[in-house]
């Protein structure tokens, strides 16, 4: 996952009167507990937060007298100490009334440091919890003793448990609202226990709280006699929260190398599984190759031993070919390499999933191009339902096919965090749209292989005496394109090119025939197309594409597809109102009416290439005639006509 949780590093006031080195010592090996809250927006969690910060004593003083006085301008406690402030600390939200991103507090005790991550309860704030759970080892869920198990705690719970969490919080809180009433907290602890069990959580410990007046936050409450603890705090100290990534296989996904001279050369990372020592042999993925750890560098000297979550720099017995995305694991149990998957996706974006879109993944530390499926099924998260999808909408989690241009070497979600869960991000806002969980590679990957042909791809284009190209004109219907198209290929075909011209409108009444103009269509009709125009130029032709692929992505996938200098961007540049008088198919006359919805330029956007090969001005003084030229001479001192040089040849 993405968004590491900051480091416990932060400066912690001295409680007076301590020798300090010894004071360090202690904190030092403390153990450390991540966790997260979830509720509902009214729960009261960031109330249960400070309270957590406040009690264990730890507020720098000029912090206290802040919250004092912000407490008499913007508190809800009527002038008294309003601990939510203290975590609520954004103006802004304190004028929504509601935390709105994740917020990572540390705070220690006598016992353990603590490093909480807030989430907002808001149902449309899946992501941020996301985010917060994908490092967390315990979840405290808060519940109004009012209210009892929500809709809303049941998601939250499913969340976290798919996101890996296994010991679970539940705090029902404002007890002190329903006079401390115990039948009130078991009858409440018992539906959660049993809800809790059928999805998988089996260590759920109950507590009846009311963070307001602190009662069973560090102290058992008088006024909850029958309640025998622990308290918030005391089982936050004491449960055993095993850490599965420190058990598992050894992994170093590498993120930098370290070549300060010739005679060192050290790979550096974060264990993200396992421990390492010298001596260790380990494999490297993706290329497969064996080797010896012969060194562990840290700034400190070198060391003996290194566990997961400690940052390193390993140096290996032998010269091995490493660079930045590779992983470093146990040689005897190495992760899997694949490129398909089956996983789950998280959508986090206000833009719905585009199956079929060319998104960025980052897995750890590598990045490469990923497209995803339409979604096998959608999880409906109050019913753990499954039920058809489309597409993933904000906050909806799917599970889906996930294709990567490249392998990558993985582990299953549930075996490792880090190298089992990815995100997604959108090429071109460079926006995180998802996160993800790997869950399998998918076996079909293995079974397809390359086929090898004798007659290569250039000895095809040879034999038709040119250099196969892609010339792929985008713009507004009506803009020109099919028109240009045309009178570039006559010119090519009078002149003896191998030539296709592969149009829109054409494509859409056979191989794109199931296909509409939502954005999802358009993007599965764009890739169908350029698949066939790689296909094409495979077979030595010059391929004419006329098609308005309204999307910037899109496009970079049709390039993307190509050897560089075999696709050439064709920009029909007409302003939408000169496309629109002419309306040669009075297509913009029925979308003003209302009567064809998506209509590209009306209701539907057009993402106008930023740097094409060629920009034509097509509502300008050239006529069209003028405009092919253009196009047919870019082709020409491109190389494409005639035989000048060698084509690229993938050997298929
Ligand atoms: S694309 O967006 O997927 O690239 P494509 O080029 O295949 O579109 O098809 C566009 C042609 O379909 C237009 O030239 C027009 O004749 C026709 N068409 C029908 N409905 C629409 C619509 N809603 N938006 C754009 N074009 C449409």
């Amino acid at each position: 996952m993405p968004h590491p949780a900051p480091s416990p590093a932060q400066p912690q006031p001295q409680p007076p009167g301590t020798d300090i080195d010894a004071y360090l010592r202690r904190h030092e090996e403390k153990s450390l507990l991540r966790f997260l809250t979830c509720g509902s927006v009214d729960d009261g969690k960031s109330t249960l937060i400070g309270r957590l910060l406040y009690d264990s004593k730890l507020i720098f003083s000029d912090q206290l007298a802040a919250l004092e006085s912000d407490s008499r301008t913007a508190g809800t406690q009527g002038g008294a100490l309003d601990l939510a402030l203290l975590v609520d600390g954004l103006a802004a939200e304190r004028e929504q009334g509601i935390t709105i991103d994740v917020a990572y507090r540390f705070f220690t005790t006598e016992r353990r440091k603590f490093i909480v991550a807030d989430t907002p309860g808001h149902e449309q704030y899946t992501r941020n919890m996301v985010t917060g759970a994908s490092t967390a080892d315990l979840a405290v869920i808060l519940v109004d003793a009012r209210k009892g198990i929500l809709t809303q705690t049941r998601r939250h719970s499913h969340l976290v448990a798919l996101l890996g969490i296994r010991h679970i919080v539940l705090a029902v809180n404002k007890l002190d609202l329903v006079s401390y009433d115990r039948d009130a907290f078991e009858s409440i602890a018992d539906d959660y226990r049993r809800f809790a069990a059928g999805i998988g959580l089996t260590d759920v410990q109950c507590i009846p709280v009311s963070a307001l007046n602190g009662d069973n936050i560090t102290e058992l409450s008088a006024s909850t006699p029958w309640f025998t603890g622990p308290t918030l705090i005391g089982h936050l100290e004491s449960v055993d929260v095993e850490s599965t990534a420190a058990d598992g296989p050894f992994r170093l996904p590498v993120q930098w190398v370290s070549r300060p001279h010739l005679d060192f050369r050290g790979f550096c990372g974060r264990i993200a599984g396992g421990v390492v020592h010298p001596g260790d042999r380990v494999r490297v993925l993706p290329s497969g190759r064996e080797t010896t750890v012969a060194r562990i560098v840290t700034a400190d000297g070198d060391l003996d031993t290194a566990t997961a979550g400690r940052s390193v720099t390993l140096t290996l017995d032998d010269e091995t070919d490493i660079s930045r995305g590779d992983v470093i694991a146990s040689a005897s149990q190495p992760p899997e390499v694949a490129d398909q998957f089956e996983c789950h996706l998280v959508w986090m974006s206000p833009e719905p999933m585009l199956p079929g879109r060319p998104y960025l993944l980052k897995l750890g530390t590598r990045s490469t191009g990923a497209t995803v499926s339409r979604p096998k099924y959608k999880i409906n998260v109050d019913t753990l339902d499954h039920t058809a999808a489309r597409t993933l909408a904000l906050n909806d989690i799917g599970v889906c096919t996930l294709a990567l241009d490249r392998p990558v070497p993985f582990d299953p979600y549930t075996d490792n965090r880090e190298t089992g869960g990815f995100v997604l991000i959108d090429r071109v806002t460079r926006n995180t749209v998802a996160a993800g969980l790997l869950r399998f590679a998918l076996r079909r990957a293995h079974n397809i292989h390359w086929q090898h042909t004798e007659v290569t791809r250039s000895a095809r284009a040879e034999r038709k005496g040119q250099r196969p190209a892609v010339v792929w004109f985008t713009g507004l219907s009506g803009a020109g394109k099919s028109t240009i198209a045309d009178l570039v290929e006559r010119r090519l075909h009078d002149e003896g090119f191998h030539t296709f011209l592969l149009d829109g409108d054409n494509l859409r009444h056979g191989l794109s025939r199931d296909l509409g103009f939502t954005d999802a269509d358009r993007v599965e009709n764009i890739r169908r197309a350029a698949e066939v125009t790689r296909l094409m130029t495979d077979a030595g032709l010059i391929v004419l594409a006329s098609f308005i692929s309204p999307f910037r992505a899109e496009r970079d996938l049709a390039r993307s597809l190509l050897p560089d200098g075999e696709f050439i961007e064709v920009h029909v540049d007409t302003p939408l109102g000169v496309a629109e008088s002419r309306d040669p198919k009075g297509l913009y006359a029925k979308a003003r009416r209302g009567e064809l919805p998506h209509f590209t330029g009306i209701d539907s956007p057009y993402e106008k290439p930023l740097d094409p090969e060629i920009r034509l001005d097509a509502s300008g003084p050239l006529p069209p005639e003028a405009l092919a030229t253009r196009v047919v001479e870019h082709l020409r001192t491109s190389g494409h006509l005639g035989a000048s040089g060698p084509t690229p040849d993938d050997g298929s």
